[in-house]
């Protein structure tokens, strides 16, 4: 094995062997709204965490002692929807990634066509094939940096057409999500997927 006492090692370096490791992670496209107008960012730290209601988390850190427009906005109106990055929106998402000042719509910026919302103020991007309408239910404050962990409760669920069937089973590939990997530009696509029926106690497995 190799191993490393954690009190040992640097922010920078606990990061990269965070995100080598916890691969792929999912990708939320966040768009907000805040007085300066929306606002539009990638962030990787990020999942779904219960579903009575449905809710997801997202982690922002701060970035050279600045807080994120995300965090920002959402402190002005504690509402966002948290988009699924497919394939086809990879290189518009990459652009929402740049640090464009307060102010500045990444939504715009990068082609995308916006949309209102149903439930909450900030607006949904047309093009993500699944997003999420949500209500901040938590803010929490984690380490030095520090990282703002958002928790949210998701209100109104939105999928292209074909996507999900009658009975809510959600077709993944048409979703055709990227995830991201370690390093500066790693990402994967779901190109390559088994299936591994859930076992139940004393044999036989799972139905449904
Ligand atoms: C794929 C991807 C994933 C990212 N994940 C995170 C993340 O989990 N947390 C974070 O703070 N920044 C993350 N970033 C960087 C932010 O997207 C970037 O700092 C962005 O400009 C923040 O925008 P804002 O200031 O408009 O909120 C990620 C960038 C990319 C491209």
């Amino acid at each position: 094995m190799t191993e490393f006492d954690a009190a040992a090692l640097g922010a920078q370096t606990q990061y990269k062997l965070l995100i080598g490791s916890i691969t792929p992670r999912p990708i939320a496209l966040v768009t907000t709204l805040g007085a300066q107008g929306p606002n539009a960012a990638p962030f990787s730290f990020f999942n779904g965490v219960g579903s009575d209601p449905a809710m997801v988390m997202f982690s922002v850190g701060d970035t050279g002692g600045r807080v994120k427009d995300t965090i920002q906005n959402i402190r002005e109106i504690p509402e966002f929807v948290v988009h699924i990055v497919s394939d086809a929106i990879r290189d518009k998402m990459n652009i929402c990634a740049v640090e464009y000042p307060r102010g500045v719509n990444e939504i715009a910026e990068a082609g995308f066509t916006q949309v209102a919302s149903r439930k909450v103020r900030p607006p949904r991007i047309a093009e993500a094939p699944v997003a999420f309408e949500c209500r901040v239910l938590q803010t929490l404050e984690l380490g030095h940096v520090p990282y703002h962990l958002v928790i949210g409760q998701v209100v109104y669920f939105h999928y292209h057409e074909g996507i999900v069937d009658e009975r809510y089973y959600v077709d993944t590939g048409k979703i055709d999500p990227i995830g991201r990997l370690g390093g500066r530009g790693g990402y994967t696509r779901i190109t390559d997927r088994f299936e591994m029926p859930r076992l139940k106690l004393g044999g036989g497995v799972v139905e449904g």
